[in-house]
């Protein structure tokens, strides 16, 4: 209505020039009219000067001067003509003023009316007796506080009188001088702060006021990222390798071949985790094309008749079977490259360690998926027995918080002996699988080309399953893929691996 009234009239006149009158003339609160006129400035609507005015109030005591007169007068006519005793005159007074006003006022105006009507030697006192000193007084006082009400000028020494007297004081009115901004339009219209469809196909968009962007708004709190449960256990069980003094190996290929996942292992090419029910094989490209040749000679040996003290399987090994591409089904593929890759230097002793993504092409379901994390550590160096590998075994699980350990024999086509490795489980009251180990077989290490008296001692487990038991998932699909809840990653506790 205001916002109407202001705009309208800036259609056929310059300016509002002062919205203290403007607000009198169309009967609208000015508070309200103030508020609108900022509205519309803010817009570029209109532009808005300020305006400041003084203003003169009148007190509560000079408003009752406009009315009955000033105290002082008051008294001077309660004066008789013939003085009187001063015990009297309040009273005579009180007798006087208007019925209307209350014992207090009365008082008030008899004290100061005495003491104003003496200062103005209207009124004297002598041997206890007041009389009038002039004949006739004139109410100036009221006179100058009905042209103040009016908004009238008045002299500034009549002003500070006034003031000292506490009858006035002043106050600052505020208001605005409005012209057309350079937004103006005779009714405002709403800017729209999203384009959507139907701007478009009515074609509305041409015409279309745009809320202008705030880059000021503060917008959305963003979201810190979170990290996933599996995240933060391996990079606990990094640092237990990193504090057992183990170097990280390259894993970065999931695409691996043949030869470097199974047969460079002493795994024969019949051996059923080959067939394509365990492996994902690659169609593009099927085949690697660059093998070390020497060495590949010399796994062929091996394969089909051994060396090294060992008769070998016995069969014709294939080139064919070697070359085929394939994701890699264990990160013992990487240790396998890692190790032939130091027996081509003098030898030195390492320690070696890995987390990363394997692929199996095996059924899902609660405890299996596709594709999985093996955590591998390996220790490569002369005179290592199976007491070491315990030895190790126990340090680094007693890390993870697994000191209760138990050990069961068991085959790998890479290692011998093997073992695979058992916890205690608190919770569940039960022996659980926890990973596999061994040490590898002369078979494998001896065509790499390491010296006869170096041996390599290695383990491996999956990411997995000390991250469900550690985080009480049962079910892996719950842990990692597209049925994840993906709160679970904001949700999650810090990992506490090794705490009990
Ligand atoms: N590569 C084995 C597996 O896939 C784990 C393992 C690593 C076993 C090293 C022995 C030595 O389970």
């Amino acid at each position: 209505m205001a916002e109407e009234t202001v705009l309208g009239h800036l259609e056929h006149n310059q300016e509002i020039p002062d919205s203290g009158v403007f607000s009198q003339e169309k009967g609208i609160n000015h508070d309200e009219l103030v508020n609108v006129i900022k509205s519309l400035n803010g817009f570029g609507l209109v532009i808005a000067a300020d305006i400041k005015r003084e203003k003169w109030l009148l007190s509560d005591e000079a408003q009752s001067y406009v009315k009955y007169g000033s105290a002082e007068v008051l008294i001077f006519e309660a004066v008789p003509a013939e003085g009187t005793a001063k015990a009297k005159l309040q009273d005579i007074v009180k007798s006087k003023l208007p019925a209307d006003l209350d014992d207090n006022t009365k008082s008030l105006i008899y004290d100061k009316g005495w003491a104003q009507a003496m200062k103005n030697k209207w009124i004297g006192l002598a041997d206890s007796q007041v009389s009038q000193k002039v004949e006739h007084v004139e109410d100036r006082v009221k006179d100058l506080l009905i042209q103040i009400q009016n908004g009238e000028a008045v002299g500034a020494k009549d002003i500070d009188a006034l003031k000292r007297r506490r009858l006035i004081s002043l106050q600052i009115w505020k208001g605005y001088s409005v012209k057309k901004g350079p937004n103006y339009a005779p009714k405002r219209r709403k800017a729209v702060t999203d384009l959507v469809r139907d701007h478009l196909q009515r074609d509305e968009w041409k015409d279309i006021e745009f809320k202008e962007y705030n880059f000021l708004a503060k917008g959305q709190p963003t979201e810190g990222g979170c990290l996933h449960p599996l995240y933060k256990v391996k990079l606990q069980i990094q640092m237990i390798f990193l504090q057992m003094g183990f170097e990280e190996m390259p894993t970065n290929n999931y695409v691996e071949s043949s030869f470097w996942n199974f047969d460079a292992l002493f795994q024969p090419q019949q051996h059923p985790a080959r067939d394509s029910h365990d492996t994902f094989f690659l169609k593009v490209p099927s085949t690697t094309n660059s093998l070390p040749e020497e060495y590949v000679e010399r796994v062929k040996t091996v394969h089909e008749s051994g060396g090294y003290g060992s008769r070998g399987y016995g069969y014709d090994w294939k080139r064919e079977e070697a070359n085929k591409n394939l994701l890699r089904t264990h990160t013992t593929a990487v240790s396998t490259r890692m190790l032939y890759a130091l027996a081509q230097g003098p030898f030195t002793p390492k320690r070696y360690y890995s987390i990363d993504r394997v692929f199996r092409n095996e059924a899902v379901d609660r405890t299996h998926l596709a594709e999985f994390h093996q955590i591998e550590g390996l220790i490569c160096d002369r005179g290592l027995s199976l007491g070491h590998l315990r030895g190790v075994l126990e340090d680094f699980f007693s890390r993870i918080g697994m000191s209760k350990l138990k050990f069961k024999p068991a085959y790998n086509p890479y290692t011998e002996p093997s073992m695979e490795i058992f916890s205690y489980h608190e919770g569940l009251k039960k022996w659980v699988e926890i990973g596999n180990s061994g040490m590898f077989r002369p078979e494998m290490l001896r065509p790499m080309g390491l010296p006869e008296d170096v041996q390599v001692i290695a383990w491996g487990l999956s990411l997995e399953r000390p991250t469900m038991i550690l985080y009480g998932i049962d079910n892996i699909r719950d842990l990692f893929g597209h049925k994840v809840d993906l709160s679970l990653t904001k949700r999650n506790p810090i990992c506490r691996l090794g705490l009990n």
